[in-house]
């Protein structure tokens, strides 16, 4: 659930730099020959800024059934509609938009990243409708939290991981303007039909409800404490809240816990993760906390530095944290050792099926992961 406190705060991080440099990062997506589009890319795709009609809006969703309805958030509805061609997720927005954010939303459309959901486009008859890219396989709260028991391997994990941490570091050092996300959470990260990560609804946070002046966003559990007491916006913000994701990752645990059955005593999975990190032997502790679906099928090596990754993003103090192109070397280390891992536990495998089927018996001994160690690297200029 989103919260919205009033305060004075704006979360976009509006740095103008010149604007060559905007195109120049522009998706290659868009990319046409001598005027022809390049095979495969839609009209959709090659447009930059699309305004829909509401007609064209409804007709492709039913007049906004419920049988075209995906999902519900703090903000509105989002409903599923082909159009012009193109699978969309539809968001009705339950608010109007300024006239300040409806020039930031063509900015949006202008941004292009493989780890940012892609916003198509918009309407803004009657209510404000966002039209975006849509993404086949939920976001990743319902991964780790839902009832369907989908496979989600520890090498898939890093992977939506380092996808994420490279949507964010891509709003945060690269696009014109910059960024702060303000509402990073599991929600908000969508799975495409190859596992990949995408950050969804990033540059609504300057959305406001109808009447008030300002606000802070975001979602109890992943609110750094300067956000939450000053309402101090920086892309520290987001590291905050994405190493709160980094422990959901490991535990498939939600952001804030219940301690008990009890309804009113819950704890923060900061808190939690704290306590077993801060034992002298934290990996035997930290072997109780890992998601039990994973099967003991990961390298504990590789969950232990990713647990201590997401420490160092939500340190109290946002100086002390790292910046998201430093997670993203971290995890990027950490997915490679993982390969290194997997193939060696595959060979493993391999080894012991022959010699299974060379004496004809049982392997010796139960599969065991094999932890192969990380070098602590730093973040490349
Ligand atoms: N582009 C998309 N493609 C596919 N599904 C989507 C897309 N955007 C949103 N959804 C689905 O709709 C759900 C609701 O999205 P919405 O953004 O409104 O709420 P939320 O992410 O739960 O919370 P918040 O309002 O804080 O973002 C998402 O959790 C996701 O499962
Ligand atoms: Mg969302």
């Amino acid at each position: 659930m989103v919260v919205v406190i009033p305060i004075l705060a704006g979360c976009l991080v509006y740095i103008n730099k010149n604007v060559e440099r905007s195109s120049a990062l522009l998706n290659n997506a868009q990319v046409v020959q001598g005027g022809v589009p390049a095979v495969g890319l839609t009209s959709m795709m090659l447009n930059i800024s699309m305004e829909f009609s509401y007609e064209e809006l409804s007709a492709a969703t039913n007049d906004f059934s419920l049988a075209n309805k995906i999902g519900q958030g703090g903000f509105g509805t989002v409903y599923y509609a082909e159009l012009r061609g193109e699978k969309t997720a539809i968001k009705k927005m339950d608010m109007k938009a300024s006239r300040q954010f409806l020039a930031e939303l063509k900015v949006l459309t202008h941004t292009h990243h493989l780890n940012l959901v892609r916003l198509f486009g918009y309407c803004v008859e009657g209510s404000l409708f966002l039209v975006y890219e849509y993404i086949e396989n939920g976001n990743l709260s319902q991964r780790l939290h839902g009832s369907e028991r989908d496979t989600f391997p520890w090498s898939a994990r890093i992977q939506v991981a380092l996808d994420a941490a490279k949507g964010l570091e891509y709003i945060h050092e690269h696009t014109v303007p910059l960024y702060v996300h303000c509402d990073i959470k599991s929600e908000n990260i969508l799975i495409d039909r190859n596992l990949r990560g995408k950050v969804a609804d990033f540059g609504l946070t300057r959305l406001t409800k109808v009447g008030s002046k300002s606000h802070i966003m975001g979602t109890f559990g992943y609110m750094a404490p300067e956000y939450v007491r000053l309402g101090k916006v920086s892309p520290k913000v987001d590291v905050y809240a994405f190493g709160v994701v980094l422990y959901e990752l490991i535990s498939a645990k939600k952001a804030v816990i219940k301690v008990n059955d009890s309804e009113d005593v819950s704890k923060s999975l900061i808190a939690l993760f704290n306590e077993v990190l801060s034992q002298v032997d934290s990996k035997d502790d930290l072997v109780k906390v890992i998601d039990p679906r994973l099967g003991g099928d990961y390298p504990l090596e590789s969950v232990h530095k990713m647990a201590q990754l997401a420490k160092a993003c939500t340190h109290e103090d946002p100086r002390l944290r790292p910046s998201m192109r430093h997670v993203v070397v971290e995890l990027m280390t950490l997915s490679s050792s993982t390969e290194d891992w997997n193939t060696l536990s595959i060979s493993s495998r391999e080894g012991e099926a022959m010699i299974e089927r060379e004496h004809g018996g049982e392997p010796s001994s139960p599969q065991v992961p094999i932890c192969v160690g990380t070098q602590p690297s730093t973040p490349q200029e």
